[in-house]
């Protein structure tokens, strides 16, 4: 595949990033993805137990990747949080260059990461919220279609119709996420528009995530109705159908009007934890795309981008 502006931009062979996921976006599993040519991306919660100094633990993953890796890698920056400015500082003293922001407005921290030398990559859910990314200065957008894992826009545009139309209202690169597992998603988002693809459930179900075998198995045999939304109108969140979404669909929490802290302490971080990191998957909630359904083995990370760089290839040989 040629290389795109996204490979150049962040210093990259292939135009894959791997998706700052909470709790699971392991130093082994961000080093790995950089290792065979794409972005891993690290997340400030990765590994960390439950009330733990999240600076802290950024900073020993931070020392970590860069011991295993020599290549590019991202952090992610939840925009809420309210630790994000000694995240962010902390960031930057440990040699930050590739940030990824989400859940809030670019307009609050974009600059200062720039002026630290750092591309900022935003996540975006419309073609509005694209377009306010690159007016605030952002280097690259991800769009976030509704097939994706985890909190999802809410008007709830697939992967297919959101890119072409981001990608056709904004100057700079696209990446594509939600719904992306295997070659054919990788080309098709490339075909809409897009400049590279960014995977989270994927690689959330690799050898190299430290989630737990149970979450990883359960993705597997995950069939195409596997994942469900939660959350209601105002927070869908895309989860996999297990006994406490049912529950929680049926209980009618969150409906409309319920506000960010009452989805963080609802669908946040610690459900997330008890089925992802401590495996128990009636517990808790297990934030998985929809693209679950086509993942039929755990697969190490070089094996991924093996099928991924391949099967692109002779994919588009025989389109033409
Ligand atoms: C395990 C997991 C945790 C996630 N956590 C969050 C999150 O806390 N906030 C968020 O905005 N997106 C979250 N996401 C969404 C990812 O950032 C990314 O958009 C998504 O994984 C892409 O879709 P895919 O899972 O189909 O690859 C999560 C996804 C997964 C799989």
């Amino acid at each position: 595949m040629k290389r795109t502006k996204v490979c150049t931009m962040l210093g990259i062979s292939q135009p894959i990033l791997q998706a700052g996921l909470p709790w699971i976006s392991n130093p082994e599993l961000v080093a790995a993805v950089s290792n065979a040519g794409g972005l891993g991306i690290l997340h400030p919660t990765a590994g960390i137990e439950p009330g733990g100094d999240v600076i802290a633990n950024m900073q020993a993953n931070i020392r970590r990747v860069q011991r295993i890796t020599h290549n590019p890698f991202g952090v992610a920056l939840y925009l809420p949080h309210p630790q994000i400015q000694e995240i962010i500082a902390a960031g930057v003293q440990e040699g930050m260059k590739i940030a990824i922001t989400y859940g809030g407005s670019p307009a609050l921290y974009t600059g200062m990461l720039k002026e630290h030398d750092n591309i900022v990559m935003h996540q975006v859910v419309t073609v509005r919220h694209a377009r306010g990314a690159e007016a605030q200065g952002v280097d690259i957008v991800i769009a976030e279609g509704f097939e994706g894992g985890g909190l999802r826009g809410p008007d709830k545009v697939s992967t297919m119709v959101l890119v072409p139309q981001i990608a056709g209202s904004v100057t700079i690169p696209v990446v594509a996420s939600g719904g992306i597992v295997d070659s054919r998603g990788y080309v098709s988002a490339l075909a809409l528009g897009a400049q590279g693809i960014q995977m989270g459930s994927r690689f959330a179900a690799s050898a190299e995530c430290i989630s737990h075998q149970n979450y990883k198995e359960a993705i597997v045999a995950a069939i195409d109705s596997g994942t469900t939304i939660v959350g209601g109108d105002r927070w869908p969140t895309r989860v996999l159908r297990n006994g406490m979404a049912l529950k929680m669909k049926e209980s009618g929490l969150l409906g409309e009007g319920d506000d960010l802290e009452a989805w963080e302490a609802e669908l946040g971080m610690a459900q997330v934890r008890v089925a992802m990191m401590d495996g128990d998957l009636n517990a808790g909630i297990a934030y998985t795309g929809a693209g679950a359904g086509l993942i039929s083995e755990i697969l190490t990370v070089p094996e991924i981008f093996k099928e991924l760089v391949d099967g692109a290839q002779s994919l588009t040989r025989s389109l033409v």
